[in-house]
């Protein structure tokens, strides 16, 4: 008989139980894999009043990462929204605003030598008080491609081991803005620097209480206290492990769709398969606390 543990992928997760929550008044919410991403239909998000934006903040705390199709939003309406949830980032690296400091353009075309988000990441985990959420509001598609994988750290943490919960918890490793943002728009000048945090590897959700996976290869260089051999070895299977694609759903996007996620319980990618096609549009990022 095989002593070889399987992996817990599949197996049982500390979600939320489904049976007991109750249903919303204000908008439909569609889950779209079990174990990250629901589709929000019946409102406009140029428009809602307390009971709809509190049922959005709740789909959001459920899904890690909510969608909504045809959306008609002003660049004032877009940053409007965001701040009902916080106060909003200024990227540290941003190229582009699109004339509000609180926008980021995201934006590939034929002459771009690069794509946002290519890499798996946390949006400026690099920070200090990384984001708590984004809002990504795409104006133009290209009619196939451009898709956005988003991954569940809740459902990465409850899948590991017993034992490697315990060896993680506690450690602590080191986010770095500077190798991500150095060099990255061509024609642009550097900033002198970028920002640097230190951030527990498993963190507590400030809104729902659970455990997440807080560590990503785009910005996360090293676990402190540790020799290097050994949190090379582990970041590795860590970022490994937290790209399984039982974590993931993978959203496809229509002219006008919104998708929102929480950086702090999400990962997400985007996909760069469409040049020289032209795919744009902006974001608006509300702040997020330190991390514990
Ligand atoms: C990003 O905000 O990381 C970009 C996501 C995307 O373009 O889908």
């Amino acid at each position: 008989m095989s002593d070889v543990v399987k992996p817990k992928r599949g197996g049982p997760r500390s979600t939320v139980d489904w049976s007991e929550s109750q249903p919303y008044k204000r908008i439909m919410v569609e889950k779209v894999s079990p174990a990250i991403g629901a589709v929000i239909d019946g409102v406009q998000l140029s428009d809602i009043d307390e009971e709809t934006f509190n049922e959005i903040r709740r789909a959001l705390n459920e899904n890690c990462a909510i969608f909504f199709r045809d959306q008609h939003m002003t660049p004032e309406q877009h940053i409007a929204f965001g701040r009902r949830f916080g106060d909003l980032d200024v990227h540290p690296a941003a190229a582009n605003s699109a004339g509000f400091e609180e926008i980021l353009v995201i934006s590939a075309d034929e002459n771009s030598n690069r794509a946002n988000g290519e890499a798996w990441h946390s949006d400026v985990s690099c920070e200090p008080q990384p984001p708590m959420g984004s809002i990504l509001y795409m104006k133009e598609i290209p009619p196939v491609g451009g898709d956005t994988l988003f991954a569940s750290m809740y459902a990465a943490y409850d899948a590991l081991s017993d034992r490697m919960k315990e060896y993680l918890h506690g450690l602590v490793a080191v986010h770095d803005g500077n190798h991500v943002y150095k060099g990255l728009y061509q024609g642009v000048a550097d900033k002198p620097s970028y920002p640097m945090a230190k951030h527990p590897i498993v963190r507590t959700h400030p809104e729902t209480g659970r455990l997440c996976i807080f560590v990503n290869r785009s910005f996360t260089t090293h676990i402190v206290g540790i020799p290097k051999d050994e949190s090379d070895a582990i970041l590795g299977y860590l970022f490994d492990h937290v790209e399984h694609p039982n974590f993931q759903t993978r959203f496809v996007w229509e002219e006008n769709s919104v998708a929102f996620w929480d950086n702090r319980c999400a990962q997400h990618r985007a996909i760069w398969d469409y040049w020289p096609l032209r795919r744009y549009g902006h974001r608006v990022t509300v702040k997020g606390d330190t991390p514990v």
